[in-house]
């Protein structure tokens, strides 16, 4: 009764102008292996339970895309979303439809687009937390040792004392200020949410109905509607009402029960430009570089890809994104990449 939950959802502003709206990251090669990061994420959860249990949760815009992508994938594993409402109300709706085909169900809702390194490491702590969730009401978390001051992330404080690798939380801070997140970073004991979270369907649902109840009535009202044919025209009536929220504020920073497992598996968030600058293999001059020409010169810290032949001069820039794609042209100082986000929102780019 393991099921995963994969969310395929997002826009991925922050890594525009690679990621539009009409093809996010998580659909694109980011890493030039052949592969999709959610190509690469469906695959991994393979290694886990059956692909019958493995449920990709987008908005329907995408469906095309993860039907075209993912082989062999039934319509009947892509949950689909009539609107744009973030994470909270995407895990809501998929937990009640999970519930109504296993209420014993334990899931594991994870993100589309992180690269993770060594899989059966991955494989063996999820298992560790799902034997943790099954016998206990507890939302875990999994926690990555944090290596800068990153705002993109949540910060999470937990207990030293520990049972079979499992820490008690008491605390979960999403998307700190930078102070915030270099105090954290200079205290200790704060990890990184990884934003894989395991959980039995009773706790999530319980968690929503205590933390979230707006959310809990809006899709509690169609509990006896979920996986008959009358979901669809409740879930495109309904959802949109939902409001706006992550799972992070929504549930995990207001819940008691929260629990995490530090683990290590070579993890990387390939989220943002500055995230997979982190990840990449840097030349002498820390610079990560994807061109075809291009005559670069004291320039140092920084990413830059350009698309197709272009011939592109760089000289004396430190710490910069410079992205050429399509019809767009991306420069701004690698430690503001948190802005993208709302500059392309605001310009209308990417809603
Ligand atoms: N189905 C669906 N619907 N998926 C969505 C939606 C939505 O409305 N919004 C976002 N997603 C998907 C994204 O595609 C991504 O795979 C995942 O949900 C997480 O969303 P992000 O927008 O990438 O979240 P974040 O990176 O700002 O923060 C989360 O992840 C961090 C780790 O990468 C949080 O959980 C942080 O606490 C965490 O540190
Ligand atoms: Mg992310």
């Amino acid at each position: 009764n393991n099921f995963v939950l994969i969310m395929a959802g997002g826009v991925g502003s922050r890594f525009w102008p690679k990621s539009r709206n009409d093809f996010p990251k998580q659909f694109l090669d980011i890493l030039g292996i052949g592969k999709s990061l959610l190509q690469l994420t469906y695959e991994r959860f393979l290694k886990l339970c059956p692909a019958k249990n493995i449920f990709i949760v987008t908005n329907s815009q995408y469906q095309d895309i993860i039907l075209q992508q993912l082989e062999g994938i039934s319509p009947d594993q892509i949950i689909c979303e009539p609107s744009r409402n973030n994470t909270a109300p995407c895990i809501a709706y998929a937990s009640f439809k999970v519930n109504s085909l296993n209420p014993d169900a334990n899931i594991v809702v994870a993100p589309s687009d992180h690269f993770i390194l060594y899989e059966d490491i991955f494989i063996e702590k999820i298992r560790q937390a799902l034997a943790f969730t099954d016998k206990n009401e507890a939302l875990l978390t999994l926690g990555i040792t944090p290596t800068r001051p990153d705002t993109g992330y949540g910060y999470i404080k937990y207990e030293t004392d520990e049972a079979g690798g499992v820490h008690k939380v008491t605390e979960f801070k999403e998307k700190p200020s930078a102070s915030k997140a270099r105090e954290f970073l200079s205290e200790g004991n704060y990890v990184w949410n990884a934003g894989i979270f395991i959980w039995k369907v009773s706790s999530i649902l319980k968690a929503l109905k205590q933390h979230s109840v707006e959310i809990y009535n809006i899709f509690e009202a169609g509990n006896n509607l979920y996986n008959t044919v009358n979901e669809r025209a409740f879930i495109d009536t309904h959802y949109p009402n939902c409001p706006n929220i992550s799972i992070d504020y929504a549930i995990m920073e207001r819940a008691e029960n929260v629990y995490t497992i530090p683990a290590e598996f070579g993890w990387s968030d390939l989220g943002t430009w500055a995230s997979l600058y982190e990840a990449a293999n840097k030349n002498e001059e820390n610079n990560v570089i994807a061109a075809s020409q291009i005559d670069i010169r004291e320039t140092t810290n920084s990413i830059i890809h350009i698309n197709g032949e272009k011939l592109a001069v760089i000289r004396g820039l430190d710490d910069f994104i410079i992205v050429d794609e399509g019809n767009a042209l991306l420069i701004y100082p690698k430690s503001n990449e948190q802005e993208i986000k709302e500059v392309v929102k605001n310009m209308g780019l990417i809603h």
